[in-house]
């Protein structure tokens, strides 16, 4: 099918290819040779939450790992694999874990409805939900209902984070990396950094997960 916007795909490659080493010649050898990113993201794999665009940070800041409504679960190798890589690989000062307001991950995972294959992925934000039902219940407003699980599944994801013992032994050996929760708000454009307590977290969790 011709497509006017694939076509222009490849021109804009070109653009960008030659805006790039206008600013600076050597800037593809530099990036062929090694990267250093500071910070792991997670995030959901919406097209209105680009990682980089969101975030303005430049090619090789950021390590990325996207799926549907930002999952970290301890039986997905994919993610598991990324998180080890870039704790004990790149040596990530931040692991970030980013929903968003309106991700239809989390709006699907609150319906009483079949996704099929996706009702297994998205049982585990469907467990964020039973885990905090009562505190939800008490919400009145379906938007603001629907904003606070998009936060606790945040929360939650965070933690599963924080539960694996790589992150758990660089930061004992290391001091990082730092986990960190965010919620971007498509309604606005803006980020907002829920704090969530990381070390009181990780002391929390040391009772049950601790890995020695
Ligand atoms: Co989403």
């Amino acid at each position: 099918m011709k497509s006017e916007k694939y076509d222009k795909i490849f021109k804009q490659n070109k653009e960008w290819v030659e805006s790039k080493q206008l600013e600076d010649e050597t800037f593809f050898k530099t990036q062929y040779e090694e990267q250093n990113p500071d910070f792991l993201y997670i995030g959901c794999s919406d097209s209105r939450v680009p990682a980089n665009i969101i975030t303005g940070l430049e090619v090789g800041d950021l390590f990325v790992h996207r799926n549907i409504a930002n999952v970290v679960s301890n039986n997905d190798l994919n993610i598991m694999s990324i998180i080890q890589y870039a704790v004990e690989q790149l040596k990530v000062k931040h692991i970030i874990v980013c929903g968003h307001y309106g991700c239809g991950g989390v709006k699907a995972a609150m319906e009483q409805k079949s996704f099929g294959l996706l009702d297994n992925w998205l049982r585990n934000v469907r467990d964020v939900y039973r885990h905090s039902y009562n505190d939800l219940s008490l919400i009145k407003d379906e938007e603001e209902r629907y904003d606070k699980l998009v936060e606790f599944n945040v929360e939650e994801q965070a933690y599963n984070v924080i539960k694996t013992s790589c992150v758990q032994k660089s930061y004992l050996q290391n001091g990082f990396p730092t986990v960190h929760g965010w919620v971007y708000d498509m309604r606005s454009g803006k980020l907002n950094d829920l704090a969530i307590d990381f070390e009181g977290i990780l002391k929390e969790i040391q009772k049950v997960y601790n890995i020695e």
